[in-house]
Protein backbone atom coordinates (compact mmCIF):
# COMPACT_ATOMS: atom_id res chain seq x y z
CA UNK A 1 0.00 0.00 0.00
CA UNK A 2 1.14 3.73 -0.46
CA UNK A 3 2.09 5.35 2.45
CA UNK A 4 -0.72 7.58 3.96
CA UNK A 5 0.07 11.11 4.01
CA UNK A 6 -1.85 13.08 6.68
CA UNK A 7 -2.95 16.70 6.01
CA UNK A 8 -1.14 19.05 7.24
CA UNK A 9 -2.71 21.88 9.35
CA UNK A 10 -2.50 25.02 11.45
CA UNK A 11 -3.29 25.30 15.20
CA UNK A 12 -4.93 28.05 15.08
CA UNK A 13 -8.66 27.75 14.46
CA UNK A 14 -8.52 23.67 14.78
CA UNK A 15 -11.04 21.17 14.69
CA UNK A 16 -10.23 17.59 16.45
CA UNK A 17 -13.40 15.67 16.07
CA UNK A 18 -12.92 12.25 17.34
CA UNK A 19 -15.05 9.37 16.01
CA UNK A 20 -15.66 6.08 14.89
CA UNK A 21 -14.63 5.77 11.21
CA UNK A 22 -13.63 2.69 8.06
CA UNK A 23 -10.57 3.40 6.80
CA UNK A 24 -8.93 1.38 3.86
CA UNK A 25 -5.97 -0.10 6.18
CA UNK A 26 -4.44 -2.78 4.19
CA UNK A 27 -4.99 -3.34 0.17
CA UNK A 28 -8.60 -4.22 0.03
CA UNK A 29 -9.36 -4.15 3.54
CA UNK A 30 -11.49 -1.30 5.05
CA UNK A 31 -11.36 -1.77 8.70
CA UNK A 32 -13.21 -0.04 11.89
CA UNK A 33 -10.91 2.81 13.10
CA UNK A 34 -11.53 5.74 15.46
CA UNK A 35 -9.88 9.11 14.04
CA UNK A 36 -9.43 12.72 14.52
CA UNK A 37 -10.67 13.58 11.14
CA UNK A 38 -10.78 11.34 8.39
CA UNK A 39 -7.27 9.07 8.32
CA UNK A 40 -6.01 6.51 9.73
CA UNK A 41 -4.06 9.11 11.97
CA UNK A 42 -4.90 12.54 12.29
CA UNK A 43 -3.59 15.68 9.96
CA UNK A 44 -0.28 16.86 11.30
CA UNK A 45 0.00 19.91 13.21
CA UNK A 46 2.37 22.61 12.40
CA UNK A 47 3.56 25.41 14.07
CA UNK A 48 6.54 27.54 14.52
CA UNK A 49 8.04 27.90 17.83
CA UNK A 50 5.79 30.69 19.62
CA UNK A 51 2.57 30.23 17.74
CA UNK A 52 -1.37 29.87 19.17
CA UNK A 53 -3.27 27.07 19.32
CA UNK A 54 -6.40 27.46 19.29
CA UNK A 55 -7.94 23.90 19.75
CA UNK A 56 -11.39 22.58 19.73
CA UNK A 57 -12.28 18.62 20.27
CA UNK A 58 -15.42 17.29 20.13
CA UNK A 59 -16.02 14.21 20.70
CA UNK A 60 -18.19 11.95 18.74
CA UNK A 61 -17.14 8.63 20.71
CA UNK A 62 -19.11 6.58 22.44
CA UNK A 63 -17.16 6.89 25.11
CA UNK A 64 -15.11 9.58 27.37
CA UNK A 65 -11.76 11.15 25.66
CA UNK A 66 -9.70 13.61 25.82
CA UNK A 67 -6.41 15.19 23.57
CA UNK A 68 -2.76 15.61 25.20
CA UNK A 69 0.02 17.51 23.67
CA UNK A 70 2.82 14.89 24.12
CA UNK A 71 5.88 16.69 24.82
CA UNK A 72 4.79 20.45 24.37
CA UNK A 73 4.42 22.05 27.82
CA UNK A 74 1.01 23.98 27.87
CA UNK A 75 -0.46 25.65 31.09
CA UNK A 76 -2.11 22.31 33.06
CA UNK A 77 -5.96 23.49 32.14
CA UNK A 78 -4.62 22.51 27.82
CA UNK A 79 -2.54 19.36 29.42
CA UNK A 80 -5.07 16.69 28.87
CA UNK A 81 -5.42 15.28 32.18
CA UNK A 82 -7.48 12.27 32.14
CA UNK A 83 -9.62 14.11 34.68
CA UNK A 84 -10.54 16.86 31.73
CA UNK A 85 -11.93 14.02 29.82
CA UNK A 86 -15.40 15.03 28.20
CA UNK A 87 -17.91 12.54 27.34
CA UNK A 88 -19.61 11.47 24.28
CA UNK A 89 -21.03 14.94 22.68
CA UNK A 90 -18.84 16.93 24.92
CA UNK A 91 -16.33 19.23 23.55
CA UNK A 92 -13.31 20.97 25.29
CA UNK A 93 -11.48 24.56 24.27
CA UNK A 94 -7.30 24.60 23.98
CA UNK A 95 -5.84 27.68 24.16
CA UNK A 96 -2.18 27.89 24.89
CA UNK A 97 1.34 29.24 23.12
CA UNK A 98 3.72 25.94 21.60
CA UNK A 99 6.65 27.78 23.13
CA UNK A 100 9.10 24.61 21.90
CA UNK A 101 11.98 24.73 19.89
CA UNK A 102 11.59 23.31 16.77
CA UNK A 103 10.95 19.39 16.76
CA UNK A 104 8.43 16.38 16.44
CA UNK A 105 6.02 16.07 19.49
CA UNK A 106 2.33 14.29 18.78
CA UNK A 107 -1.15 13.91 19.98
CA UNK A 108 -3.19 11.50 21.50
CA UNK A 109 -6.37 11.28 23.79
CA UNK A 110 -5.51 10.30 27.82
CA UNK A 111 -8.65 9.14 29.45
CA UNK A 112 -8.05 7.20 32.13
CA UNK A 113 -7.98 3.33 31.61
CA UNK A 114 -8.77 4.38 27.81
CA UNK A 115 -5.38 5.42 26.17
CA UNK A 116 -4.61 2.27 24.99
CA UNK A 117 -7.65 1.49 22.49
CA UNK A 118 -8.21 4.75 21.59
CA UNK A 119 -4.37 5.49 20.24
CA UNK A 120 -4.37 2.16 19.00
CA UNK A 121 -7.53 2.18 16.85
CA UNK A 122 -6.07 5.54 15.43
CA UNK A 123 -6.19 8.19 17.24
CA UNK A 124 -2.42 9.66 16.95
CA UNK A 125 -1.26 12.32 14.87
CA UNK A 126 1.89 14.45 14.64
CA UNK A 127 2.96 18.19 15.61
CA UNK A 128 5.91 19.59 13.83
CA UNK A 129 7.31 22.48 15.55
CA UNK A 130 9.85 24.62 13.08
CA UNK A 131 11.88 27.61 14.17
CA UNK A 132 14.68 29.82 12.52
CA UNK A 133 17.46 27.71 14.21
CA UNK A 134 16.46 24.68 12.36
CA UNK A 135 15.29 26.43 8.94
CA UNK A 136 19.14 28.00 8.67
CA UNK A 137 20.47 24.40 8.36
CA UNK A 138 18.34 23.86 5.26
CA UNK A 139 17.87 20.55 6.28
CA UNK A 140 15.65 17.81 3.18
CA UNK A 141 12.19 19.56 3.30
CA UNK A 142 8.97 19.58 1.18
CA UNK A 143 8.83 15.63 -0.35
CA UNK A 144 12.00 14.79 1.17
CA UNK A 145 11.27 15.15 4.62
CA UNK A 146 8.75 12.26 5.99
CA UNK A 147 6.84 11.99 9.01
CA UNK A 148 5.94 8.19 10.63
CA UNK A 149 4.08 7.04 13.06
CA UNK A 150 5.72 3.71 13.76
CA UNK A 151 2.78 1.24 15.20
CA UNK A 152 2.28 -2.86 15.39
CA UNK A 153 -1.01 -3.69 15.38
CA UNK A 154 -3.37 -7.21 15.21
CA UNK A 155 -6.15 -7.97 12.94
CA UNK A 156 -8.54 -10.98 12.72
CA UNK A 157 -9.52 -13.24 10.19
CA UNK A 158 -11.15 -10.74 7.92
CA UNK A 159 -8.58 -7.98 8.27
CA UNK A 160 -9.51 -6.01 10.30
CA UNK A 161 -8.04 -4.57 13.54
CA UNK A 162 -8.74 -6.35 16.41
CA UNK A 163 -8.03 -4.72 20.23
CA UNK A 164 -8.16 -7.89 22.53
CA UNK A 165 -5.76 -7.81 25.24
CA UNK A 166 -5.76 -10.75 27.53
CA UNK A 167 -3.75 -12.39 30.53
CA UNK A 168 -0.06 -12.01 29.51
CA UNK A 169 -0.60 -9.01 27.52
CA UNK A 170 -1.79 -7.35 30.26
CA UNK A 171 1.52 -7.59 31.92
CA UNK A 172 4.07 -7.59 28.92
CA UNK A 173 1.86 -4.95 27.00
CA UNK A 174 -0.21 -5.42 23.75
CA UNK A 175 2.58 -6.91 21.14
CA UNK A 176 1.67 -7.28 17.74
CA UNK A 177 2.89 -9.19 14.70
CA UNK A 178 2.36 -6.68 11.96
CA UNK A 179 3.81 -3.11 11.81
CA UNK A 180 1.79 -0.36 10.57
CA UNK A 181 3.13 3.11 9.65
CA UNK A 182 0.78 6.49 9.58
CA UNK A 183 -2.20 3.54 10.06
CA UNK A 184 -1.52 1.40 7.26
CA UNK A 185 -0.24 -2.23 7.35
CA UNK A 186 3.71 -1.59 6.29
CA UNK A 187 3.71 0.76 3.22
CA UNK A 188 5.38 1.80 0.44
CA UNK A 189 7.09 4.93 -0.40
CA UNK A 190 8.13 6.70 -3.75
CA UNK A 191 11.41 7.93 -3.26
CA UNK A 192 14.32 10.08 -5.25
CA UNK A 193 17.82 8.79 -5.05
CA UNK A 194 18.64 11.25 -2.35
CA UNK A 195 19.19 12.26 0.66
CA UNK A 196 15.71 11.77 3.09
CA UNK A 197 14.92 13.74 6.43
CA UNK A 198 12.61 11.17 8.32
CA UNK A 199 10.97 11.56 11.41
CA UNK A 200 10.02 8.75 13.33
CA UNK A 201 7.32 8.49 16.26
CA UNK A 202 7.14 4.79 18.11
CA UNK A 203 3.50 4.86 19.04
CA UNK A 204 3.22 0.78 19.55
CA UNK A 205 1.47 -0.21 22.71
CA UNK A 206 4.37 -1.81 24.02
CA UNK A 207 6.54 -2.26 21.11
CA UNK A 208 10.12 -1.13 21.13
CA UNK A 209 11.39 -0.45 16.99
CA UNK A 210 14.83 -0.69 16.66
CA UNK A 211 14.82 1.25 13.42
CA UNK A 212 17.83 0.10 10.51
CA UNK A 213 17.78 -0.44 6.95
CA UNK A 214 17.79 -3.56 5.23
CA UNK A 215 21.15 -2.76 3.08
CA UNK A 216 22.86 -2.41 6.25
CA UNK A 217 23.40 1.49 5.35
CA UNK A 218 23.63 3.46 8.21
CA UNK A 219 21.12 6.32 10.13
CA UNK A 220 22.81 9.63 10.82
CA UNK A 221 20.57 10.87 13.95
CA UNK A 222 20.18 14.72 13.85
CA UNK A 223 17.32 14.62 16.51
CA UNK A 224 15.86 13.32 19.64
CA UNK A 225 12.09 14.39 21.46
CA UNK A 226 12.52 17.63 21.79
CA UNK A 227 14.43 18.36 18.66
CA UNK A 228 17.85 18.76 16.97
CA UNK A 229 21.17 17.10 19.07
CA UNK A 230 24.47 19.62 18.94
CA UNK A 231 25.87 16.95 16.35
CA UNK A 232 25.18 15.02 13.66
CA UNK A 233 26.15 11.03 14.87
CA UNK A 234 26.11 8.06 12.46
CA UNK A 235 24.80 5.03 13.87
CA UNK A 236 23.91 1.52 12.59
CA UNK A 237 20.52 1.78 14.45
CA UNK A 238 18.25 3.40 16.66
CA UNK A 239 15.65 2.37 19.35
CA UNK A 240 12.27 4.11 19.81
CA UNK A 241 10.21 2.88 22.56
CA UNK A 242 6.16 4.24 22.77
CA UNK A 243 6.66 7.71 22.72
CA UNK A 244 9.96 8.85 21.69
CA UNK A 245 11.24 10.50 18.90
CA UNK A 246 14.25 10.27 16.34
CA UNK A 247 15.17 12.50 13.90
CA UNK A 248 17.10 10.74 10.93
CA UNK A 249 18.87 11.45 7.53
CA UNK A 250 18.96 8.44 5.26
CA UNK A 251 21.02 9.16 2.20
CA UNK A 252 19.27 7.40 -0.49
CA UNK A 253 21.57 8.77 -2.96
CA UNK A 254 23.51 5.69 -4.54
CA UNK A 255 20.50 3.75 -4.97
CA UNK A 256 19.30 2.96 -8.57
CA UNK A 257 15.89 3.59 -9.98
CA UNK A 258 13.80 0.52 -9.59
CA UNK A 259 15.87 -0.53 -6.45
CA UNK A 260 14.19 -0.59 -2.94
CA UNK A 261 15.35 -0.46 0.50
CA UNK A 262 13.54 -1.60 3.81
CA UNK A 263 13.18 0.46 7.20
CA UNK A 264 13.12 -2.92 9.09
CA UNK A 265 13.05 -3.14 13.14
CA UNK A 266 16.21 -5.06 13.74
CA UNK A 267 16.33 -8.24 16.27
CA UNK A 268 17.14 -7.67 19.91
CA UNK A 269 17.39 -9.76 22.82
CA UNK A 270 14.01 -10.00 24.35
CA UNK A 271 14.46 -7.54 27.72
CA UNK A 272 12.52 -9.91 29.62
CA UNK A 273 14.36 -12.94 29.41
CA UNK A 274 13.12 -16.48 28.52
CA UNK A 275 12.19 -16.95 24.56
CA UNK A 276 11.54 -14.15 21.78
CA UNK A 277 14.95 -14.13 20.69
CA UNK A 278 15.21 -12.92 16.53
CA UNK A 279 13.31 -13.64 13.99
CA UNK A 280 10.22 -14.70 15.51
CA UNK A 281 7.24 -16.35 13.63
CA UNK A 282 4.05 -14.76 13.64
CA UNK A 283 1.52 -16.67 15.94
CA UNK A 284 -1.58 -16.11 14.67
CA UNK A 285 -3.65 -16.90 16.93
CA UNK A 286 -7.90 -16.51 16.52
CA UNK A 287 -7.16 -12.83 17.27
CA UNK A 288 -4.38 -11.90 15.31
CA UNK A 289 -0.68 -12.68 15.04
CA UNK A 290 1.79 -10.94 17.45
CA UNK A 291 6.03 -11.27 17.15
CA UNK A 292 7.86 -11.05 20.46
CA UNK A 293 9.25 -8.13 21.91
CA UNK A 294 13.31 -8.24 20.04
CA UNK A 295 11.53 -9.66 16.96
CA UNK A 296 12.41 -8.91 13.25
CA UNK A 297 10.02 -6.77 11.65
CA UNK A 298 9.88 -5.08 8.13
CA UNK A 299 7.85 -1.79 8.78
CA UNK A 300 7.99 0.03 5.52
CA UNK A 301 9.73 0.12 1.41
CA UNK A 302 11.27 2.98 0.24
CA UNK A 303 11.66 2.04 -3.79
CA UNK A 304 13.30 4.61 -5.91
CA UNK A 305 11.23 5.98 -8.67
CA UNK A 306 14.14 8.67 -9.97
CA UNK A 307 17.73 8.80 -9.55
CA UNK A 308 18.93 12.41 -9.50
CA UNK A 309 21.89 14.11 -9.64
CA UNK A 310 22.80 16.34 -6.28
CA UNK A 311 25.53 16.43 -3.93
CA UNK A 312 24.47 15.23 -0.82
CA UNK A 313 25.45 17.40 2.19
CA UNK A 314 25.41 16.80 5.82
CA UNK A 315 25.39 19.27 8.27
CA UNK A 316 28.21 18.50 11.33
CA UNK A 317 26.93 20.67 14.16
CA UNK A 318 23.66 21.38 14.57
CA UNK A 319 22.56 23.17 17.41
CA UNK A 320 24.24 24.49 20.80
CA UNK A 321 22.67 22.91 23.29
CA UNK A 322 23.09 24.06 27.09
CA UNK A 323 23.55 21.13 29.60
CA UNK A 324 22.45 20.59 33.09
CA UNK A 325 24.57 19.21 35.44
CA UNK A 326 23.17 17.18 38.87
CA UNK A 327 25.36 19.66 41.11
CA UNK A 328 22.33 22.51 40.19
CA UNK A 329 19.89 19.85 41.33
CA UNK A 330 17.86 20.93 44.63
CA UNK A 331 16.46 17.44 45.43
CA UNK A 332 16.43 13.68 44.03
CA UNK A 333 13.19 11.59 44.02
CA UNK A 334 13.61 7.66 43.23
CA UNK A 335 10.34 6.13 42.03
CA UNK A 336 10.31 2.32 41.11
CA UNK A 337 8.66 0.88 38.85
CA UNK A 338 6.92 -2.54 39.41
CA UNK A 339 4.84 -5.33 37.16
CA UNK A 340 3.56 -8.24 39.39
CA UNK A 341 0.47 -10.09 39.86
CA UNK A 342 -1.86 -7.92 37.38
CA UNK A 343 -0.76 -4.18 38.32
CA UNK A 344 1.64 -2.27 36.96
CA UNK A 345 2.76 0.38 40.09
CA UNK A 346 5.16 3.47 40.52
CA UNK A 347 6.56 3.34 44.71
CA UNK A 348 4.09 0.54 45.05
CA UNK A 349 1.16 2.44 44.39
CA UNK A 350 -1.54 2.90 40.80
CA UNK A 351 -2.77 5.89 40.22
CA UNK A 352 -5.59 7.60 41.81
CA UNK A 353 -7.28 10.46 40.23
CA UNK A 354 -6.92 13.10 42.55
CA UNK A 355 -4.27 11.88 44.84
CA UNK A 356 -1.45 14.12 44.73
CA UNK A 357 1.48 12.15 44.85
CA UNK A 358 4.64 14.70 44.54
CA UNK A 359 4.86 18.41 45.50
CA UNK A 360 7.72 20.56 43.21
CA UNK A 361 8.09 24.14 43.95
CA UNK A 362 7.75 25.76 40.94
CA UNK A 363 11.44 26.79 39.57
CA UNK A 364 13.65 24.08 41.24
CA UNK A 365 15.73 21.85 39.30
CA UNK A 366 15.38 18.05 40.41
CA UNK A 367 16.97 14.53 39.78
CA UNK A 368 13.85 12.01 39.35
CA UNK A 369 15.62 8.28 39.18
CA UNK A 370 13.55 5.66 37.75
CA UNK A 371 14.30 2.51 38.87
CA UNK A 372 12.98 -0.77 37.08
CA UNK A 373 12.19 -3.73 39.63
CA UNK A 374 10.20 -5.55 37.43
CA UNK A 375 11.09 -8.11 34.18
CA UNK A 376 9.32 -5.82 31.41
CA UNK A 377 10.46 -2.52 29.80
CA UNK A 378 9.05 0.60 30.51
CA UNK A 379 8.95 3.84 28.89
CA UNK A 380 8.70 6.64 30.95
CA UNK A 381 6.99 10.02 30.12
CA UNK A 382 6.97 13.18 32.06
CA UNK A 383 4.83 16.46 31.14
CA UNK A 384 5.39 19.66 32.21
CA UNK A 385 9.10 19.96 31.48
CA UNK A 386 11.64 18.73 29.36
CA UNK A 387 14.76 16.25 30.93
CA UNK A 388 18.12 15.60 30.12
CA UNK A 389 19.01 11.83 30.84
CA UNK A 390 22.23 11.95 33.55
CA UNK A 391 22.97 8.44 34.09
CA UNK A 392 21.84 4.98 33.56
CA UNK A 393 22.71 1.96 36.10
CA UNK A 394 22.59 -1.33 35.39
CA UNK A 395 21.45 -3.31 31.85
CA UNK A 396 22.91 -1.02 29.09
CA UNK A 397 24.71 1.21 31.50
CA UNK A 398 24.94 4.45 29.37
CA UNK A 399 23.47 6.77 27.71
CA UNK A 400 22.59 6.22 24.29
CA UNK A 401 23.03 8.67 21.49
CA UNK A 402 19.32 8.93 20.97
CA UNK A 403 18.90 10.24 24.30
CA UNK A 404 21.01 12.98 24.01
CA UNK A 405 19.37 16.49 23.98
CA UNK A 406 16.26 17.36 25.41
CA UNK A 407 13.32 14.39 26.14
CA UNK A 408 10.24 13.74 27.50
CA UNK A 409 10.38 10.11 27.77
CA UNK A 410 13.43 7.85 28.29
CA UNK A 411 13.18 3.68 27.93
CA UNK A 412 13.97 1.67 31.48
CA UNK A 413 14.75 -1.68 31.08
CA UNK A 414 14.49 -4.35 33.54
CA UNK A 415 17.40 -4.08 35.97
CA UNK A 416 18.15 -0.39 34.93
CA UNK A 417 18.24 2.90 36.88
CA UNK A 418 18.14 5.77 34.71
CA UNK A 419 18.83 9.27 36.33
CA UNK A 420 16.78 12.54 34.73
CA UNK A 421 17.20 15.79 35.40
CA UNK A 422 14.26 18.78 34.76
CA UNK A 423 14.20 22.36 35.97
CA UNK A 424 9.68 22.78 36.27
CA UNK A 425 9.88 26.20 35.44
CA UNK A 426 7.00 27.03 32.89
CA UNK A 427 3.64 26.84 35.04
CA UNK A 428 2.24 25.71 38.20
CA UNK A 429 0.03 22.79 38.50
CA UNK A 430 -1.17 19.15 38.76
CA UNK A 431 0.92 16.99 35.52
CA UNK A 432 1.51 13.74 35.13
CA UNK A 433 4.17 11.31 34.97
CA UNK A 434 4.18 7.70 33.74
CA UNK A 435 4.99 4.89 32.05
CA UNK A 436 4.05 5.07 28.09
CA UNK A 437 3.39 1.13 27.76
CA UNK A 438 0.21 2.11 27.16
CA UNK A 439 -1.35 -1.24 28.85
CA UNK A 440 0.53 -0.16 31.92
CA UNK A 441 -0.40 3.59 31.58
CA UNK A 442 -3.92 2.38 31.64
CA UNK A 443 -4.09 -0.23 34.23
CA UNK A 444 -2.48 2.88 36.78
CA UNK A 445 1.53 3.23 36.44
CA UNK A 446 1.47 6.91 36.49
CA UNK A 447 1.31 9.31 39.02
CA UNK A 448 0.33 13.16 39.50
CA UNK A 449 3.05 15.91 40.82
CA UNK A 450 2.32 19.42 41.41
CA UNK A 451 4.07 22.48 40.72
CA UNK A 452 3.33 24.69 43.18
CU1 LIG B 1 2.06 10.69 25.54
CU2 LIG B 1 0.82 11.36 29.32
O1 LIG B 1 1.43 11.04 27.42
CU1 LIG C 1 2.83 13.65 27.40
CU1 LIG D 1 5.48 0.07 31.93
Amino acid sequence: MHLYRPAVVSPEDLVLTARPAIAEIAPEVNSPILTWSDGPVGPTIEAHSGQRARILLRNELNEPTIAHWHGLRPPEEADGHPRFAVGTGGTYAYDFLIDERAGLYWYHPHPHMRTAPQTYFGLAGLIIVRDDNEAALALPSGEREIALVFQDKRRDASGRLVYNPVGHDMMEGFLSGEAFVNGVLSPTVEVDSALYRLRILGAGNARIFRIGLSNGAPLVLIGSDGGLLEEAVELPYVDVATGERVDLLVDLSGLAAGSSVFLRSLAFPSPSGGMGMGRGRGMMGMGGSTLPQGATMDVMEFRVADTVREDVRLPATLTPLPRLSASSAERRRIFRFDSMMMSHTINGRSFEMDRIDERVPFGATEVWSFVNDSRFPHPVHMHAVHFQVLERRGGRGRVLPWERGWKDTVLLLPGEQVDVIATFDRFRGLYLMHCHNLEHEDMGMMINFLIE
